[in-house]
């Protein structure tokens, strides 16, 4: 079988973990500062904080810049479902805005007219490493008074036609660290940002709503466990320091797809980087040509030996949206017809020629081009 995803990990990881299973401190231990240091000059944001999961980092982050229940978030109906949850754990509304039909990013100008008074903040996703069109979001944000919060989980090694890494625009970003993303700390979660005192209250929610001073007896706000262990954070720091050399697997196994599939009729691949952007691999996702079933090709790859699946549904569609905030089909036609038809392939740094090869062979036999 030719899995989906497969981590890189090897025995700078398994030293890393060990040390600090020898150390005894598993948890707000030296690591953390750590990671968050390198993560942070990684992307060229002044501080990061480290958080469980993707999710939680959201979660905080939404908080932080003072989304409340009431509120609306304007963000993509094209991304995977914590995005707009996040939005719906305080009791928020996600109201979604449609995607651009290339880059599959939430569309600017759609979001704009999304935006009503009481919308709190736009929350762009950088879906599938491509980065999105944040200077657009910048100025509606600046002129309708909005905060931003980025949904970069799938983004990391992404770079913006300004240069700018993507998380290192001073607006909170959230990063996931789950096992299939470009690091991985097993679970866990990253939010780089520029502005100490928002830092200082995502530290303190992340950690029960401890003061900074770390006093154990008096919480001074309300506050969650969604802590990074020490463990999680020493993986962490080993992923990143082979994360130049992933990325650049990653982009080479794209490349590979993309010789192999070019001239399949009808079959749409990643649009390329444009305007000086510069994708972040994490996936590759394919929209079938028209006419063909999904679930259908999805089994015969499956008969064959080759792991794929439907990614991603779009989320107004899903039953729990469908019937907490009415939607239904029809609303934003560009997301329903990519989320129709896009398959995400097995996509990992080690994948071989030979793979990739394969999974050609049998996704042409499968579609019929
Ligand atoms: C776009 C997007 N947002 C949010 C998340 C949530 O991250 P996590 O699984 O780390 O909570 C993911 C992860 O799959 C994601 O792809």
């Amino acid at each position: 079988m030719i899995p989906l995803a497969k981590p890189v990990l090897g025995e700078a990881e398994e030293r890393a973990v060990v040390e600090v299973l020898r150390s005894g401190q598993l948890s707000l231990g030296p690591k953390l500062a750590e990671f968050e240091r390198m993560f942070a000059a990684r992307v060229g944001s002044p501080y990061a904080c480290a958080v469980s999961s993707g999710t939680a980092g959201l979660h905080l982050a939404l908080r932080a810049v003072g989304v409340e229940a009431g509120d609306e978030v304007v963000t993509s109906p094209f991304s995977f479902v914590a995005s707009a949850n996040a939005v719906v754990y305080e009791g928020a509304r996600p109201v979604f805005a449609d995607i651009d039909p290339v880059t599959l990013n939430l569309d600017p100008v759609a979001a704009e007219a999304a935006v009503t008074e009481r919308t709190r903040a736009v929350l762009p996703v950088h879906i599938f490493g491509y980065p999105a069109d944040m200077p657009a979001f910048e100025r509606i944000a600046r002129e309708r008074g909005l905060a931003i919060v980025e949904d970069a989980c799938e983004a990391l090694g992404a770079v913006h036609a300004d240069g700018v890494a993507v998380g290192g625009r001073g607006h909170p970003a959230v990063f996931g660290f789950y096992a299939n993303k470009q690091l991985t700390t097993g679970e866990g979660g990253m939010v780089t940002l520029a502005d100490p005192a928002l830092g200082e209250r995502i530290d303190s929610e992340r950690n029960q709503g401890r003061a900074p001073d770390m006093g154990w007896l008096d919480h001074d706000r309300l506050g969650f466990n969604y802590r990074l262990s020490d463990i999680a954070c020493a993986l962490g720091i080993a992923q990143l320091a082979r994360l130049d050399g992933m990325l650049a697997d990653r982009a080479r196994v794209a490349g590979l797809y993309r010789e192999a599939l070019a001239g399949a009729e009808g079959l749409e691949l990643p649009c390329a980087d444009a305007g000086g952007n510069r994708r972040g691999w994490f996936v590759f996702v394919v929209q079938l040509p028209r006419g063909v079933d999904r679930d259908e090709t999805v089994r015969a790859l499956a008969a064959e030996g080759v792991q794929s699946k439907p990614y991603l549904p779009a989320i107004h569609l899903m039953s729990f949206y469908r019937e907490r905030f009415g939607h239904r089909e029809g609303e934003f036609p560009v997301c329903e017809d990519i989320a129709a038809r896009s398959v995400a392939l097995p996509f990992f740094p080690e994948m071989s020629e030979g793979q990739v090869a394969r999974v050609e062979e049998v996704l042409r036999e499968a579609i019929g081009r």
